[in-house]
């Protein structure tokens, strides 16, 4: 039986070329959105994938959607924890709101999803785990003290939980994006946009399906020995 895979905020963007790209290699995939219900319904009806609505800020909503994925699908066996939000704003006019809202979606959703998950991957002795960081979680970005804090938290987090759950079976990795073609990077401004992907040596953004194509690697079950890592797929923007 193929393993089980859930994707947060897989129904667009990089989350969506994941969810995909699991599917198309014979997982059993499931994928989490916030609350864009019309992209969520084209999604289903585009590729067969349930999608499933909670908040990965909410830590009780991330436990019950696990138990009823459990029950309708199976449980998580393999998580890429996805979703994220930007609220960019130079560091002397950011909100506070700015600040927890990335800090608690792309930061905290990482903890209430991974805190969701372990239990069941412990006791089964298999689970791997891929965390979406960023470029700038590596590097820092103006305007970004919120996501870059929460991206490189990610890091982090992915090494001690790699630690914990080593001897357990399951594997705790990172990909760091690069500036890749979603509507993420799109809502940066232009001429800003412009100047950074002028500094990507391959000379171009990203393709969703490229960062899609990393996690299908790391999930692999023949990839038990890759722990704690961050593999970077940045077209050479930060090595
Ligand atoms: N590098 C160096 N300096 C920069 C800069 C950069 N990338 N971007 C802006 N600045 C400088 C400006 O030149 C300006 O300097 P001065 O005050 O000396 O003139 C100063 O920072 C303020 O810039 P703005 O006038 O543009 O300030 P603003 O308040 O209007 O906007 C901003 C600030 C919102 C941060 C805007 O610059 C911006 O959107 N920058 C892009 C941020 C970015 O790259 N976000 C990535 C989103 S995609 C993503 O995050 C996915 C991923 O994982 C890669």
């Amino acid at each position: 039986m193929s393993r089980i895979a859930l994707v947060t905020g897989g129904t667009r963007g990089i989350g969506a070329a994941t969810a995909l790209v699991l599917k198309q290699a014979g997982y059993r995939v499931a994928v989490t959105y916030a609350g864009n219900e019309a992209g969520a319904q084209r999604f289903r009806e585009a590729t067969d994938i349930p999608a499933y609505q909670w908040s990965v800020a909410d830590f009780a909503a991330c436990q019950r959607g696990v138990d009823r994925l459990a029950t309708e699908l199976g449980p998580v066996e393999i998580l890429v924890n996805n979703a994220g939000v930007t609220h960019d704003s130079m560091l002397h006019k950011m909100t506070h709101e700015a600040w927890e809202s990335v800090i608690g979606i792309d930061l905290g959703g990482c903890f209430n999803m991974c805190r969701a998950v372990i239990g069941g991957m412990r006791a089964r002795s298999f689970g791997r785990i891929v965390n979406i960081g960023s470029v700038n979680g590596q590097q820092g970005q103006v305007g970004q003290a919120n996501y870059a804090a929460a991206k490189a938290g990610i890091l982090g987090f992915t090494k001690a939980l790699a630690l914990e759950t080593a001897s357990h079976g399951i594997t705790v990795n990172a990909i760091a994006p690069g500036y890749t073609a979603t509507d993420m990077v799109t809502a940066v401004p232009a001429a800003i946009l412009e100047t950074i992907v002028a500094r990507i040596p391959v000379g171009r953004l990203g393709k969703p399906e490229e960062i899609a194509r990393a996690v299908l690697f790391l999930v692999a079950d023949e990839a038990g020995f890759i722990t704690g890592s961050t593999l970077s797929v940045n077209g050479g923007q930060h090595m």
